[in-house]
């Protein structure tokens, strides 16, 4: 019979309450002869305040003999900035090679946004997710002077580029509108910035049905606003995905509702799903943490793991209770019991 063996990192803040919603509504839509194995990790601000550790190497060790993890949220006031995001996020996102970071957007209904009555909004941003200016390949010099000087060098390579780029078309070639949008700013980037359009146009002879495009990333946000029905799948650097993919969360219903894959298309390593949103520690405790982004994550778990039936219920449940969703204030979980009884059976 089969099995799923899933690391969970609840981490801080909301994240504990959100991914107990999520695993509640992965029991229930699974099948019967299914085994699901969790393991939960304690990770984030109590283990570093208790031992100083973010993410030792056992821990990675061990995390890495699983089929996926699921994460909740990492980060805290108590912790310096950067501390737990460069130890412990981005250190998994790097020591896994998770170099698609998929952020699917799409409208639901019911939901609250700029744009209600716009035409279908679907789209999905391949975010590059191992290089960019996220390596940490920089430095300070004079540091805390008036004469400091401060780098942050932005790191491209041929092979993570193009990589990204092939998942993208891939992913573009098996929708119906078949569109893929490189963005970049190679008007003032001119080195990485023609190394991805001309890597991007090179990949695309291998896929003629595809029709491409390419915009600035200041274009973009524009476009994001005011068109967004004009996107399909964009693919894009580390840092432009993630600014654009919180806008594209603002613009479809909120953080509340945006999901997140961190993948290693390969199999090579475990891939790690977890909401865009952070760990909101001023609802922290509070059980008004919309837990929706954390299941909707476990589908994009679900499909990566060869679970589309399931995926495509978990999502369908979720548009059908946002549909019904009232004006009352609902718990987190409420919400996660409302989408396990819509997935159940
Ligand atoms: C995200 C977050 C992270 C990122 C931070 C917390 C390191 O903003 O997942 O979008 O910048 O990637
Ligand atoms: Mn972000």
């Amino acid at each position: 019979s089969r099995s799923i063996r899933l690391a969970v990192i609840p981490g801080d803040g909301i994240g504990r309450e959100v991914v107990a919603q999520g695993l509640k509504v992965l029991t229930a839509v699974l099948p019967q002869d299914v085994k699901l194995e969790t393991k939960e990790y304690d990770l984030g601000a109590r283990r570093w305040h208790a031992t100083g550790e973010t993410l030792p190497d056992a821990e990675l060790e061990s995390l890495k003999q699983h089929d996926a993890i699921l994460l909740g949220a990492i980060g805290d006031p108590s912790v310096p900035s950067g501390v737990l995001e460069r130890g412990l996020l981005l250190k998994l996102r790097f020591a896994f090679d998770h170099y698609v970071n998929l952020r699917p957007s799409k409208l639901f209904p019911n939901t609250s946004t700029p744009l209600a009555g716009r035409p279908e909004i679907d789209f999905v941003v391949v975010r590059e997710g191992t290089e960019g200016p996220y390596t940490g390949n920089g430095g300070s010099l004079r540091t805390g002077t008036p004469a400091e000087v401060a780098t942050e060098v932005s790191l491209n390579t041929a092979y993570g580029v193009e990589r990204v780029v092939r998942d993208a078309y891939e992913r573009a070639n098996a929708r119906p509108r078949k569109k893929l949008t490189l963005v970049h700013k190679n008007n003032v980037l001119v080195y990485a910035g023609h190394m991805w359009k001309n890597i991007f146009d090179k990949v695309g002879q291998e896929y003629p049905e595809v029709t491409t495009d390419y915009l600035h990333v200041d274009a973009a946000t524009i476009f994001f606003v005011t068109q967004p029905e004009r996107f399909d799948v964009i693919v894009t650097d580390n840092l432009f995905g993630d600014i654009l993919t919180d806008l594209a969360a603002a613009v479809t219903g909120g953080i509340g509702l945006a999901a997140s894959g961190n993948i290693n298309p390969t199999g090579a390593f475990p891939s790690m799903f977890e909401p865009v949103h952070g760990s909101a520690p001023d609802i922290a405790g509070t059980g008004k943490a919309d837990p929706t982004a954390t299941v909707l994550s476990v589908a994009l778990l679900l499909r990566h793991l060869g679970y589309a039936p399931q995926a495509a219920r978990v999502e369908e449940a979720v548009a059908a209770d946002l549909q019904s969703r009232g004006d009352a204030p609902r718990s987190t979980d409420e919400t996660g019991d409302a989408l396990a009884a819509r997935v159940a059976g």
